[in-house]
């Protein structure tokens, strides 16, 4: 057995995700100077960050809220999912694609993944169709779009609703079309760690004016919903609105304008120094690394990782995130999913779920680990690297890193 390398390496990292630019700065600025921290209204700052994506997706309706998990929320609303309705969630997502559901009563019906990217596919959501399916959301994971012509195609053939969660993929392409232009709705998280980030915000993209109007009411009750909402029936609801008060700061909308503006840019520094930061496991066997399928391109790249066969290695990905982490990598077992494995899926009864009759909680919140397996496994095999740091240019991090990866796998391959 090689004696592992022998000091824990520190690296040094570059500023923490998001950073803004001295403009994007002096705007927040002067909005906190104007007492300008809140807009009950539909000000410019808020129509700005609304008006970048409505371009970036080809004129659909865009709404900003104050969290991807909120615009979730509305989408789901406004595409009426209630009590008696199945929607079909990866289990290789974040949470709040499927946590929303819980407040309308709809229930959400976990699918498998179908290849090494992580994403579902046509066939891994037809295994889950009923005659109670109404919809189908699908997440871009880590930046990977969904084969989304072929879903659109499965959903035109079950007269389902599509809800895309992009919010780790911002600027990624199917065939020349960005993520978040295919479906019926589309999501993005701008909080947080996001390649396009506010700190606190999230963006509702509709093809239909009545869902984006239903969702407006929902989340901006009176002066926003006064200024929005024009059809008939549901005008003269601005007033109170129909519950929520989940409105973006103006702030956030800044902020995130900021980096929205710079989309290109970001998503070719990314794509960069992913593809120098993983070139450094090239040629190591049992290592792969995801490439886009054909016809698809990578943003946003939220989580970058690379997925460990134990078996061709002869290590596991425990191990590898040991040896990394002794060489100053940030490694770490994805955040991410699968959530056939967490507290409500497999029993935990939250005492107040009305909402769910005991029949309904047995059929959808009883998942047993070894449910779903391609998710599971791909989950246990896989190591992140983190790949905010990337998201400038960071060449000295690079090379530290890259130096770090060689060190950690001789010492992996060495033990094994
Ligand atoms: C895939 C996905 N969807 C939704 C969300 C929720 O976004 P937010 O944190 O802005 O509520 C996240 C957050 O990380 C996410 O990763």
């Amino acid at each position: 057995m090689t004696a592992p390398s022998p000091a824990t390496t520190v690296i040094e990292h570059p500023a923490e995700w998001p950073v803004h630019d001295e403009e994007s700065v002096a705007r927040v600025t002067e909005l906190v100077r104007r007492g300008r921290t809140f807009d009950y209204r539909h000000g410019p700052e808020i129509r700005e960050i609304e008006g970048l994506f409505a371009d970036h997706l080809g004129g659909r309706h865009a709404l900003a809220v104050n969290s991807g998990t909120s615009a979730l929320l509305a989408a789901y609303y406004a595409l009426g999912l209630g009590p008696g309705d199945e929607v079909l969630v990866p289990s290789l997502t974040f949470l709040a694609t499927a946590s929303p559901l819980f407040l309308l009563g709809a229930a959400p019906v976990l699918c498998d993944s179908a290849g090494p990217s992580g994403t579902v596919t046509a066939r891994t959501l037809t295994e889950r169709i009923t005659p109670r399916t109404r919809a189908v959301a699908v997440t871009h994971l880590f930046g990977h779009p969904a084969p989304m012509d072929e879903i659109m195609a499965l959903a035109r053939r079950h007269g389902l609703l599509v809800v895309e969660d992009c919010s780790h993929a911002h600027g990624s392409t199917v065939d020349g079309r960005p993520v978040g232009s295919w479906g019926d709705a589309a999501v993005f998280s701008i909080g947080g760690l996001k390649l396009i980030s506010g700190g606190m915000g999230g963006i509702l993209a509709t093809r239909q004016t009545r869902h984006h109007e239903l969702a407006c009411l929902l989340t901006a009750f009176r002066q926003r919903s006064e200024a929005t909402v024009r059809l008939p029936d549901l005008r003269p609801l601005a007033d109170v609105g129909l519950g929520g008060n989940l409105r973006i700061s103006p702030i956030a909308a800044v902020l995130a304008a900021g980096h929205m503006r710079q989309l290109a840019e970001l998503v070719r520094v990314k794509r960069d120094n992913a593809g120098r930061l993983l070139s450094a496991f090239a040629g190591w066997p049992g290592i792969e690394v995801s490439a886009p399928a054909a016809g698809h391109t990578m943003g946003g790249w939220y989580d970058i990782v690379v997925e460990v066969d134990p078996d061709t290695a002869g290590f596991d990905r425990d191990e590898l995130i040991r040896r990394l982490q002794q060489h100053g990598v940030r490694a770490r077992v994805p955040m991410t999913g699968p959530l056939h494995r967490t507290s409500v899926f497999t029993g935990a009864r939250p005492p107040t779920w009305s909402l769910y009759p005991e029949p309904v909680l047995r059929e959808y919140f009883s998942y047993r680990p070894e449910d779903l397996p391609v998710s599971a496994a791909l989950h246990d095999r896989w190591v992140s690297l983190p790949g905010t740091f990337l998201n400038q240019p960071c060449d000295a991090f690079l090379a530290g890193y890259r130096e770090a990866i060689g060190h950690a796998l001789a010492d992996a391959g060495g033990a094994a």
